[in-house]
């Protein structure tokens, strides 16, 4: 048990003195400590080097103290386990040259043993596991098989991921397949994360709001259940749909301990579309961190009142920004502290 269990209260739905805080992508491109180590080593290079990963997993938290740590890693790992080539190319995000656009690329695509394929990911976490000195529990995470598929059929980055959803809705059976490889591999890796010391896991679902309300429960709802359905016994599960507002009241039926909000739902309607009872997680716009930190903190506490301090954790809508100055990031932080003593 963590010292600091107030993460762990708040996913259990227990009475706490103030909610927990951390941010989606705290370990990132904001950080000056994080860049120093990026011009020395590629992306794919300090996910598997475990002494890495860890310090960088470390480096949010040393300065600005939140109540959880999420590895250092990325979703993309596991298509790279399962034979597919992922690139990460500076200033251009994820490539995947051989994406899969037909059966025969399904074909192609394994499922591994991931006690091989990502060993390196097990050895970040008993490393960070080391640094952390049961201070606060660790976050391990992967992406919905939805959002995976994303990249791997589209290749890249996209606003719409059309040739991902072209390749859905023409070839439904080569996708499903597709989907449930993915999702084996997911519960797999999942599983040995929790069994290698992770506390928590989150499904990021980043691509959950490109499909209609009934699309989404077929090609992303079935298999994040699945996925919750494995570990919910294991270790709390937390899901992230962004842009997936409309699925609250299934997800809130689907055995997660939390559901990850975007700010483009209100703490009311979230709340009411879940069903008033499960903890909540976020939804802090990104780009208001570039607020003067005194209306940060304002907003802050605003934020708190309106989900009420118990069963939620507060978190960003979405990943902190790149452009986002220090102190900023740690007026979020401090204010979410000084609640509500100074209100
Ligand atoms: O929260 C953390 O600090 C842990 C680390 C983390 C990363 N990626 C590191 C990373 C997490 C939780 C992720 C998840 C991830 N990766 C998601 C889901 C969350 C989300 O933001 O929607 C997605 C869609 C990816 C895929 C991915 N990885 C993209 C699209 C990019 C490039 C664009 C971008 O935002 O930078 C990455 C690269 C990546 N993953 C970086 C980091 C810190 C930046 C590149 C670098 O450091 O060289």
């Amino acid at each position: 048990m963590p010292k600091n269990d107030l993460f762990l209260k708040a996913l259990r739905g227990e009475t706490v003195e103030r909610p927990p805080v951390w941010m989606m992508r705290q370990a990132g491109r904001y950080l000056p400590e994080f860049i120093a180590i990026r011009e020395k080593y590629d992306f794919f290079t300090r996910c598997r080097i475990a002494e890495l990963a860890s310090e960088i997993t470390m480096q949010p938290i040393r300065r600005y103290g939140m109540d959880a740590a999420i590895l250092f890693s990325d979703i993309l790992v596991i298509p790279q386990a399962m034979n597919i080539e992922v690139e990460m190319k500076p200033n251009f995000g994820p490539y995947l040259p051989n994406p899969v656009r037909d059966q025969k690329g399904v074909d192609r695509v394994v499922v591994p043993d991931v006690s091989i394929e990502l060993d390196y990911v097990m050895k970040a976490i008993q490393a960070t596991k080391e640094l952390l000195n049961d201070d606060i529990p660790l976050i391990g995470f992967a992406g919905s098989p939805w959002t995976i598929l994303c990249y791997v059929v589209q290749g890249q980055g996209s606003k719409t991921f059309d040739q991902a959803k072209g390749f859905c809705f023409s070839n439904p059976a080569a996708a499903h397949e597709l989907l449930q490889k993915i999702t084996d591999t997911t519960i797999a890796y999942l599983k040995a994360k929790v069994a290698h010391g992770v506390d928590v896991v989150q499904i990021f679902d980043s691509w959950g709001g490109l499909l209609s309300p009934e699309d989404y429960q077929e090609f992303s709802m079935n298999y994040t259940q699945q996925i919750v359905n494995a570990l919910k016994d294991m270790a709390p599960v937390i899901i992230f749909g962004k842009g997936c507002w409309f699925a609250l009241s299934d997800m809130a039926k689907s055995g997660a301990s939390a559901l990850g909000v975007d700010w483009t739902c209100s703490a009311r309607n979230a709340r009411y579309l879940s069903g008033g009872q499960i903890t909540l997680q976020g939804n802090f716009d990104p780009s208001r961190l570039l607020s003067p930190p005194k209306l940060i903190k304002k907003m802050v506490h605003n934020m708190i009142d309106a989900f009420g301090k118990d069963r939620y954790i507060v978190n960003l809508g979405h990943g902190i920004l790149p452009n986002i100055p220090l102190d900023h990031a740690q007026a979020f932080i401090d204010a979410v502290k000084s609640y509500p003593h100074e209100k």
